[in-house]
């Protein structure tokens, strides 16, 4: 289609994934990155998956004149918006980090767009903007509810943000993409979630028990009001969600701010998790019973039929596709980009 996309956080786990798919359908992409929870190693992945190249720019979505100068340089026509932090403990240990990034660096990046006379934009939000108190399943017609540490709260703010300017300037198209638990890596085996120290996920929790690397993976919470007592999540497959991010530059035709859930609609318990991938990989993971972690939801999964309605798009990677590509990725990269 050879349409100039910016892909702010493409160096990293989603964006990594989105970049693939944009750079197969044709698009230019250049991604700006400024590698504070990636490794540019993955460029040279994503090479040898496509066959073409990304343009690099390792910056800051803060620095003004480095935004100015890539809205300067190349024709870009719209920008996928990921790069922020993303972990929900530290959130509560450093929040100014955590507005200063994702809620400052939006607006950064939204007045050099507006600048630029560029005014479309897809934009990472996530489930959390549901709150504690939303009944399951999540609809996109819900109000945003009360979120319950700063990373939630950041997103919210910024959603609500982006709904604002849209109301101020009619030119403005913008995606709220509320992504549901990703989950899984390219089925090359050459890219995937490469968390930095203690993984905080579950499914980088489990894949490092089964290659050795942590000893036992701790279950938060065995006595919940669900099947069997441990919390359910909406995993989806990260190929997935980056196809959705595809099917999403088809809505920024249409003006305005609008809302998608990205998920499978259904939700799986955490030893629904384990099991599946012991099944699927026939390697063990140990697991013990722990206290509950502060601040999980006891069960949360999308309605996904919005996006299926509006954009066509619905997840279609099984949950044996999920434990497989893990595990590949795992195995093949122990200890990730690093080797
Ligand atoms: P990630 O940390 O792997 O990727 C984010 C990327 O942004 C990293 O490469 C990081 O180096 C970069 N970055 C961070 N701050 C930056 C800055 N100020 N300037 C330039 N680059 C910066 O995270 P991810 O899992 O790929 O998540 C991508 C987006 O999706 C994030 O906004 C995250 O909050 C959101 N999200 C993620 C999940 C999830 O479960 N992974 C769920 C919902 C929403
Ligand atoms: C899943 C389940 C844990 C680790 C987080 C963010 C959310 C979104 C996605 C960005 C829970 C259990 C986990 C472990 C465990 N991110 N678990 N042992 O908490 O649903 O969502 O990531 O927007 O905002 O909150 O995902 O993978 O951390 O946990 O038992 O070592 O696995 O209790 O039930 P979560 P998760």
């Amino acid at each position: 289609m050879g349409d100039f996309l910016l892909v702010t956080g493409g160096a990293g786990y989603i964006g990594s994934h989105t970049v693939v798919n944009l750079l197969e359908r044709g698009s230019q992409v250049i991604v700006l990155d400024n590698l504070c929870n990636s490794n540019d190693a993955v460029f040279d992945r994503i090479d040898s998956i496509t066959h073409s190249q990304a343009v690099f720019v390792k910056g800051d979505i803060r620095d003004r004149d480095c935004l100015a100068k890539i809205f300067s340089t190349y024709p870009i026509d719209s920008v996928i918006h990921f790069a922020g932090l993303k972990a929900v403990g530290e959130s509560s240990q450093i929040p100014l980090d955590y507005y200063q990034n994702n809620v400052y660096g939006t607006l950064v990046l939204c007045e050099a767009m507006a600048a630029a006379g560029v005014k479309k934009l897809i934009f990472s939000s996530s489930a959390t903007v549901y709150g504690e108190d939303a009944p399951v399943p999540y609809e996109e017609t819900m109000p945003r509810g009360k979120t319950s540490n700063p990373y939630g709260t950041s997103k919210a703010m910024v959603e609500q943000i982006l709904t604002d300017l849209c109301a101020s300037d009619p030119e403005w198209s913008v995606a709220l993409l509320r992504y549901f638990n990703p989950i899984g890596a390219h089925p090359s085996g050459l890219i995937g979630e490469d968390p930095k120290g203690i993984p905080n996920n579950l499914m980088p929790f489990i894949s490092q028990v089964a290659v050795g690397k942590r000893k036992e993976l701790s279950i938060f919470g065995n006595d919940y009001p669900t099947s069997d007592g441990t919390c359910e999540r909406d995993y989806l497959h990260v190929m997935d969600l980056a196809d959705g991010h595809v099917s999403a530059l088809s809505a920024l035709d249409e003006k305005g701010a609008h809302i998608y859930n990205l998920g499978t609609g259904k939700g799986l318990s955490v030893l629904e998790m384990v099991e599946s991938f012991k099944r699927v990989t026939g390697v063990d993971v140990p697991y013990s019973f722990a206290d509950r972690r502060e601040g999980d939801l006891p069960a949360f999964w999308a309605d996904a039929s919005k996006a299926e309605k509006e954009l066509d798009w619905s997840a279609t990677r099984t949950l044996d596709e999920m434990m497989e590509d893990t595990w590949r990725w795992q195995s093949n990269n122990p200890n990730g980009y690093d080797g």
